[in-house]
Parts: structure tokens; sequence; C-alpha cells
């Protein structure tokens, strides 16, 4: 199959990359750089350097490289920087956004997927694990931009037949992650250990989130290419493990063993956040198949290799 993948150059986005060539696919990616590593880029994978706000210069790619399918990772994902800057958060998540539906419709693209996110649509969880079912109540400009989309998607699909699969992610964490990121905490971990700095944690660390590895995410991007009906799933394991938790594994993990420092709670932040995986586990009759310490020595590893 033909695909265009956005923020190809990214995190998830290249894990996504390498599966598709791996299983065959034709692959061209559309990034902008901004937090994008060319070094990510996979040779096989056909680049258009380009940003989702240029309306014109989207089209013109979709009518260039004509996927069958959309797989849409590109997005600012900063929270913290969605709550600073409304506009411009919205403007390349929203707007952005539209622009590559605009463009799939007129070039008649098959399949649009897009990187949504539990955590950000559901907002403060009123049932844990939250089910897709769970109201979308979010409260950062980033996932209101979320699920904006999501609406946007269910347009398309009724006016034009834009076919889609919504993969509402948990927090994804693996090799070649930023620190910005929803699962940025593992990155931010990792780099202040491997570098002799202090750990932070914020309050007590008894926040909770539900970690799933990024081979994982990547593997069910390989399952629902052409899934013949719209499709809306949360991605994740429906377990929570704590910011402190995270922080024993990692320092097992470890030779040497460092004290973290403990900072005032940050407003604003969630208590606790798992997502119900039942309806993948349904759907797709498949789990993730990393545990937690494994994918934690695995991006340790990564890190190693590329902060030497
Ligand atoms: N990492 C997570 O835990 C997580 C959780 C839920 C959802 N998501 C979503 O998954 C997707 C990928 O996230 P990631 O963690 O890989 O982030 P990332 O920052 O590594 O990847 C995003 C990519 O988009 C590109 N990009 C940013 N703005 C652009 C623009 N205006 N035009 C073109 N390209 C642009 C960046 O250069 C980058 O390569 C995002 O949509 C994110 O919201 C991620």
């Amino acid at each position: 199959m033909r695909v265009l993948i956005t923020g190809g150059a990214g995190f998830i986005g290249s894990a996504v990359q390498d599966i598709y060539l791996q299983a065959g696919h034709e692959v061209a990616i559309l990034d902008n750089f901004t937090a994008g590593n060319p070094a990510y880029v996979h040779p096989q994978s056909r680049v258009y350097q380009a940003d989702l706000r240029e309306a014109d210069r989207i089209r013109q790619i979709l009518q260039d490289w004509r996927p069958a399918v959309i797989s849409h990772h590109a997005a600012q994902i900063d929270v913290r920087q969605s709550v600073a800057q409304p506009v411009t958060d919205a403007q390349i998540n929203i707007l952005g956004s539209l622009n590559l539906l605009a463009a799939a419709a007129e070039v008649g693209v098959e399949q649009f997927i897009f990187a949504s996110s539990g955590g950000a649509c559901y907002g403060e969880l009123q049932q844990i694990p939250a089910p897709e079912t769970h109201p979308l109540q979010p409260i950062s400009p980033y996932g209101i931009a979320k699920v904006t989309v999501e609406h946007y998607l269910h347009f398309y699909y009724q006016v034009h037949g834009l076919r889609y699969v919504i993969l509402r992610y948990a927090n994804v964490y693996g090799p070649r992650q930023g620190i910005t990121g929803e699962a940025g905490v593992i990155t931010a971990f990792i780099t202040a250990l491997l570098t002799g700095q202090t750990p932070f944690i914020y309050g007590q660390g008894t926040q909770t989130r539900d970690y799933v590895y990024v081979e994982d995410v990547a593997q069910v991007n390989l399952q629902i290419l052409g899934w013949p009906e719209p499709l809306t799933l949360n991605i994740g394991t429906g377990q929570e493990t704590s910011v402190l938790t995270l922080y024993e594994l990692l320092q097992k993990l470890m030779p040497t063993k460092t004290e973290p420092r403990f900072l005032p709670e940050r407003l604003g932040e969630t208590s606790r956040s798992a997502l119900d995986v039942t309806r993948m586990r349904q759907v797709l009759g498949w789990q993730p198949q990393t545990p937690l310490v494994q994918g934690l020595q695995a991006t340790l590893d990564w890190y190693r290799q590329v902060l030497n």
C-alpha cells in the first residue's frame, strides 16, 4: 500500500515508518523537522519537507504521492506549550490537520489514521481505566485540538466517504523519544541518570500513567492498515504505573543509585490515568507484547548508545 506518514521523522511516526517498510509498503514522510530528526528517516522513504500549515504545498504533495492511506502523526505535542500559545497550537494541530483532510478528500485518499490521545481527550478521568465511551472533556488546547480533529474525521467520513481510524494513545515511550511528549518523564529520567544529573520528581511521585512501548504502538498501526470501517481504539496496556515505580524500575537497571529531587506538585496535572483496552483486544485479537521492564531496558540501551 502507498502511505504518507506525517511526522514520520518523529518518535512514533518513524517507528510506524520502519514497520510499514518491513511489511513491504511504500512510504513517504511529510515533516517540517522542527522536532523530527533526519537520521530517523529510512533511506527507502521518500521525504517531503513541509509544514502542515501550508495548504497549497500539502495539496501538491498529495497530488504528487497519491497515497491510499495517510497516517497523521505530525503535531505540536507539548501540552504546556499549547496552554502558553493556544493560537499557534490550533494553527498546527487543528488547521494543519484540516489542510491535510481537505486535500485527502480531494485526491481520493482511502483511509486516514489519526494519532489521538486518550489522556488528553478524556481530561480528568471519571472512570479508571477509561473506555472509549468516556466523556471527552479535554482540559488543554492540545486535547481540544485532538477532539476537534476527531469530529472532523467523522464529518469527512459522512460527507466524503474518507474512512478513518482514531488511535487514542496512552503514554508512549521508547527509543527516539524527546522529553516534551506525554511519556517524556522516562526520557527525562534516563537522560538525567546517564549524564550524572539529579532527576526531578514532581509532587510525591504517586501520579500514575499507562505506559505503552513504541514498537507495540507501531504494530497496531500495521494491523489497522486498510481497516474496512471507521474505528476508534484506545491503545495502551490498561495498567497504571506511578512515577515513583518507574524511577525504581529504572534504578534497578542502572549500576549506581541516585536519589531523585522532589519538587512541588505541578498545577493542573492529572493524578491518575489508564486506558481501558478491552476494545483493542477484542477487535485486533492482540495486546501489547512488551513488559514495562523490557521496554525500559531497550530504551535505556538506546540512550546509552546515542549519549556516548
Ligand atoms: N508520545 C506520546 O506519548 C503520545 C501520546 C498520545 C498521542 N501522541 C501523538 O502522536 C503523534 C506523534 O507524537 P511523538 O511523540 O512521536 O512526537 P514527535 O514530536 O516526536 O513527532 C511529531 C513530528 O511532527 C513534526 N511536526 C511538528 N509540527 C509540524 C508541522 N507544523 N508540520 C509538519 N510537521 C510537523 C515534528 O517535526 C515531528 O517529527 C502526535 O500527534 C502526538 O500528539 C503521542
